[in-house]
C-alpha cells in the first residue's frame, strides 16, 4: 500500500526528558514490530532519531553497537529472531525518491526485514502507508516531543 491515502487510527504523544527515555521508547516500539515493518522517523538534526533507532535495535535483540548511517546511508544488522535483517537507513544525503530508488531502497522496503528510516520527509512518496511514523521536536536541551502515529493494521501496544 502506498502513501497516497494513509489512514492512521491513532497518534500517541510522548515527552522524553533524556536520551535514556528515548532509548526506552525505542525498545518498546520494537516489541510491536514484525518482519516487513517500516518505521519512518521525521525530525531535524540532533532531535533523537538515531537514539530511538538504537533503542529499537536493542529491543530487537541486536547486540552490535548501532552507528549512525549518515555516510553509509544503509546499515544492515542480522535480526536475532528472524532469518532477516534490520535495515537502518539515513536518507539525509539523498535528494529525493529517485535517489532512494537508485540505491535499491524500494527492494529493501519490500523485503521481509525491518526498516528504520531517518529523514523520512525526503522520501515521502516511497513510504508505505502502513509505516509507523515517529516525529521528533526539540523542546529543550534534553527534552523532546515524540509523536507516534500508525495504521489500523499495525496497532501499537505501547502507551
Ligand atoms: N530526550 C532526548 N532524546 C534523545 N536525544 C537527546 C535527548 N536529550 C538530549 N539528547 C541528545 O540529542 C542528540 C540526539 O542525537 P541523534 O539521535 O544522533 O539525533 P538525530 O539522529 O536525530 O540527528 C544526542 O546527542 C543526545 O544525547
Ligand atoms: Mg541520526
Amino acid at each position: 500500500m502506498k502513501a497516497d491515502s494513509p489512514i492512521y487510527n491513532s497518534e500517541k504523544t510522548f515527552i522524553s526528558n533524556s536520551q535514556e527515555e528515548t532509548l526506552a521508547l525505542g525498545k518498546k516500539i520494537a516489541s510491536d514490530l514484525k518482519q516487513g515493518s517500516v518505521v519512518a522517523l521525521y525530525g531535524t538534526l540532533g532531535s533523537g532519531k538515531t537514539i530511538l533507532a538504537k533503542g529499537i535495535a536493542l529491543g530487537l535483540g541486536i547486540t552490535e553497537n548501532l552507528t549512525s548511517p549518515t555516510y553509509t546511508i544503509i546499515n544492515e544488522y542480522d535480526l536475532k529472531n528472524y532469518p532477516a535483517s534490520l535495515y537502518h537507513i539515513d536518507v539525509y544525503r539523498l535528494e529525493n525518491e529517485k535517489d532512494f530508488e537508485d540505491i535499491g531502497g524500494i527492494e529493501i522496503l519490500n523485503s521481509n526485514g525491518i526498516c528504520i528510516i531517518e529523514w523520512s520527509e525526503r522520501i515521502l512518496k516511497s513510504l508505505p502507508a502502513d509505516a509507523v511514523k515517529v516525529s521528533f521536536e526539540i523542546t529543550g536541551d534534553n527534552s523532546r516531543v515524540i509523536k507516534i502515529s500508525y495504521f489500523l493494521d499495525n496497532d501499537l501496544s505501547i502507551d
